[in-house]
């Protein structure tokens, strides 16, 4: 595993702390980013280690024989991972940047594909900006992105209540803290990991009132939709939320 120079733990934590013969708890995988199997053509885009999710798509979609675009790009050709196993991948664009001058013309790979086609894309910040920008005029059920680092900044502004419907808690939210943070300070267990609203593990029902979204997990129309909400990085367009907790 890359050590990430600014990480957020898990890549130092590997390097200075795991060894062989040490014991962690895992849990398991929780899927945000599933693969469309009846799709007649599928657009895989990865970006360094976005390749990772973009790769198992990549051999289901070849272990069912559907038509694919795959497409991985990486700053240094040093970057580039599983490459043996890629180049047995018929449609394999490999772009690396320090040799092409730039980065990948996301746009330019949208335009080549067929319209009716599946865009999938896990990589870096501004790849994925580009991506959705050049996806943008495509159905949202089409284009499908998996964030791994925070989408938007957490909605810090406070000033509501959150009523926790289940406990009968009532509680306010101030001004630099989640409603996560606000849970936990009073005593209230609820799942969580990520705290970038990336993971999805902290998704709450909302029983009234308006969230603002900042999370990477929910769609455009489940957004809208305000039936559930991200807790770790989410807050209230008014001055109460009720929940189901
Ligand atoms: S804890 Fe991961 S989305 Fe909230």
């Amino acid at each position: 595993m890359k050590r990430d120079p600014k990480s957020r733990g898990g890549s130092s934590f590997m390097h200075e702390q795991l060894r062989p013969g040490v014991v962690i708890q895992v849990e398991p995988p929780r899927n945000n980013f599933p693969l469309n199997e009846e799709a007649e053509h599928s657009v895989l885009v990865g970006g360094g280690i976005g390749i990772t999710p973009i790769l198992c798509m990549a051999r289901r979609l070849k272990a069912l024989g559907r038509s694919m675009t795959l497409v991985y790009s990486c700053r240094d050709r040093v970057d580039v991972a599983f490459l043996e196993e890629l180049r047995s991948y018929e449609n394999l664009h490999l772009h690396i940047d320090a040799e092409a001058g730039g980065v990948l013309d996301i746009a330019g790979v949208v335009k080549t594909q067929p319209a009716n086609a599946h865009f999938y894309c896990c990589g870096p910040g501004p790849m994925l900006a580009a991506f959705e920008a050049a996806t943008a005029h495509l159905p949202p059920a089409q284009v499908h992105v998996e964030y791994f680092t925070a989408k938007q900044e957490a909605a810090l502004d406070g000033g509501y209540t959150v009523e926790l419907k289940r406990s009968g808690k009532s509680l306010q939210v101030p001004g630099g803290k989640t409603i996560l943070q606000v849970l936990k300070d009073a005593g209230v267990e609820v799942a969580h990991s990520c705290e970038e609203g990336v993971c999805g593990a902290c998704e709450t029902r909302v029983l009234s009132g308006i969230p603002d979204h900042r999370d990477a997990i929910l769609s455009e129309p489940e957004k809208a939709a305000n039936n559930t909400m991200m807790i770790c990085c989410s807050g209230c367009k008014g001055e109460r939320l009720v929940l189901d907790l």
